[in-house]
């Protein structure tokens, strides 16, 4: 589908600048906020990217392309740990917080494979400890990226409880977490979008969004 564009006006005092685009019927109304001395600026919106040069009496979109996405599997990382005492609580079981650092690890290396920058840890949003896992046992991790926003990009890990011996499998903790992109000032900047190809990856990101939406609609609510 090809977008036809319209713009909006702007103040030359005001930082903020309105950009109405039409995707097919849809109408889709940006509020761009820029720094008086920007040349240049990106957005996304849904599933287009803009690019804007800054003028003295307006603006104009130079660029509005069709989002550039990667798909889950361009950026998942799966990695494997034996359990070993010292990892352990007291009852021979892994202790929560080892597992807990090897999820922001590897969620953290999948969200940087996506988007290629630095990027932090917003949020953990859930974290399910379904079955333990024993010393000795055999802990497969497996992270990929489930949904991204602007600089936010919500991934999902599995901790995988494999049996030494029989290999038999199962899933013992999960977790979705947000991370954040940064760029050279340390401030979010915008990531590639993600581009769900299976059944599966689609369910993902499916849900992710509804988490999006949710965490939001909470806010909202907590700080009226
Ligand atoms: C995460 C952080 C960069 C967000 O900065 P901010 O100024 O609040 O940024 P913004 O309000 O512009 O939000 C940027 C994005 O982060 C998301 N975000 C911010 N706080 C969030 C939270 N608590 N949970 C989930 N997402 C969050 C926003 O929804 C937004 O997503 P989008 O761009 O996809 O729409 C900032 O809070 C931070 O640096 N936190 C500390 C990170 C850290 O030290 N982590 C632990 C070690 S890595």
């Amino acid at each position: 589908m090809t977008p036809r564009t319209g713009l909006g006006a702007k103040h030359k005092s005001n930082p903020s600048l309105t950009v109405r685009a039409l995707f097919g019927g849809l109408q889709v109304v940006e509020s761009v906020a820029v720094s008086a001395t920007a040349k240049q600026t990106t957005r996304r919106t849904g599933d287009y990217n803009f690019l804007f040069t800054i003028h003295d009496f307006g603006f104009r979109i130079i660029k509005m392309s069709e989002m550039e996405g990667k798909k889950p599997s361009d950026s998942s990382v799966e990695s494997r740990y034996l359990l070993m005492p010292h990892q352990a609580n007291p009852y021979g079981t892994a202790f929560g917080g080892v597992i807990i650092a090897w999820i922001d690890m590897i969620a953290s290396m999948a969200a940087q494979r996506h988007c290629g920058k630095e990027v932090v840890t917003a949020s953990i949003d859930s974290l399910s400890f379904k079955e333990p896992i024993s010393v000795g046992d055999h802990v497969v991790l497996k992270a990929s990226v489930n949904y991204v926003g602007r600089s936010s990009m919500e991934v999902g890990v599995r901790v995988i409880r494999e049996d030494p011996y029989s290999s038999e499998e199962v899933v013992a903790t999960t977790a979705h977490l947000t991370f954040v992109a940064l760029d050279e000032d340390k401030r979010p900047c915008a990531v590639a979008g993600i581009l769900p190809e299976t059944a599966d990856e689609k369910r993902r990101y499916e849900n992710a969004k509804l988490r999006v939406q949710a965490r939001k609609d909470l806010l909202r609510k907590i700080s009226r």
